[in-house]
């Protein structure tokens, strides 16, 4: 996958991004293809969500170090999926932790609108993404205060989860498919991937498992308890190698803990 998959396969696959066209075959058609589909829900979106985690489930250790779980296969990997969707979306947690730029770097490919998730705008404007770089949105509570900019970064307010208190995930998707962004890459943190995970707001889920094993730290998936192992969410994957890492990439179809079919 990273340094096998041939350069004209991905050009190929980045002249789908907006216009559509014959998959290439190979590697990298298998894994992308799924994602430049024709949105298949009602609010017109395909959605990744991704995750890098230990093999004990931790995308970072307790005091919020994650640099670099995966290898350099998944750091190529993040690159295409930004090149590859309209919009990037991080949690608050992550631009605190790692003040990330979220651009593309390691391949060719336009660099995605990026969106922070902030329901009481408690960052301030020192952060990269609000400095320079491509656009960015700040999506923040209603009820939050605030003026209409931070930095660079257009604020949008939307309305709150009632179980939660953050913002409903389906209220972001609305609000960034009516600027056209409808491929939507869910890049971190934990918290902000289970949310979307269980508002069944995920058409797909990459996983990638790095030989690590730290034994304490940042969950990667933190979703409303279960009683029963038949409870779960459970779903087939494909496997691809990523260098020493292993990635897997679900089909979740916008499936839901609680609503799994048994
Ligand atoms: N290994 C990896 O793949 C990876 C990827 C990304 C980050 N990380 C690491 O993960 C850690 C951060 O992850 P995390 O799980 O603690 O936090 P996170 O997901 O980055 O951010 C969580 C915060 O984002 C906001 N948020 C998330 N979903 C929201 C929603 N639907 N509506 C409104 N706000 C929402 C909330 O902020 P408020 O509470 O302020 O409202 C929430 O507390 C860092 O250490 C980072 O380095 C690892």
């Amino acid at each position: 996958m990273d340094g096998t998959a041939r350069h004209t396969d991905w050009e190929s696959l980045l002249r789908l991004r907006d216009a559509p066209g014959p998959l290439p075959g190979g590697p990298l058609g298998a894994l992308f293809g799924p994602l430049l589909a024709p949105p298949r829900a009602a609010d017109g979106c395909i959605v990744v969500g991704r995750l890098a985690q230990t093999l004990d489930g931790r995308i970072a250790t307790a005091s919020g170090s994650s640099q670099w779980i995966g290898g350099r296969g998944d750091i190529l990997h993040t690159h295409r999926l930004r090149a590859l969707c309209h919009a990037v979306v991080i949690g608050a947690g992550t631009v605190r932790q790692d003040d990330p730029r979220l651009t593309t770097r390691d391949c060719t490919g336009p660099s995605p609108v990026r969106v922070i998730l902030d329901t009481d705008r408690r960052l301030g404007a020192a952060f990269g993404v609000f400095r320079d770089g491509p656009p960015t949105l700040l999506l923040c509570a209603e009820d939050a205060a605030g003026p209409q900019r931070l930095g660079m970064a257009e604020v949008l307010r939307l309305p709150r989860d009632a179980t939660h208190g953050g913002l409903r995930v389906p209220a972001i998707l609305a609000a960034l498919a009516a600027r056209g962004l409808t491929r939507i890459f869910v890049e971190g943190g934990g918290v902000t991937v289970s949310r979307f995970l269980a508002a069944g707001c995920l058409d797909r889920l990459h996983v990638t498992v790095a030989p690590v094993l730290l034994g304490s730290g940042v969950p990667a998936f933190t979703l409303p308890e279960v009683a029963r192992i038949a409870d779960g969410l459970r779903f087939a994957w494909t496997v691809h190698p990523l260098g020493p890492d292993v990635l897997f990439d679900i089909a979740l179809d916008r499936a839901r803990p609680g609503a799994a079919t048994r």
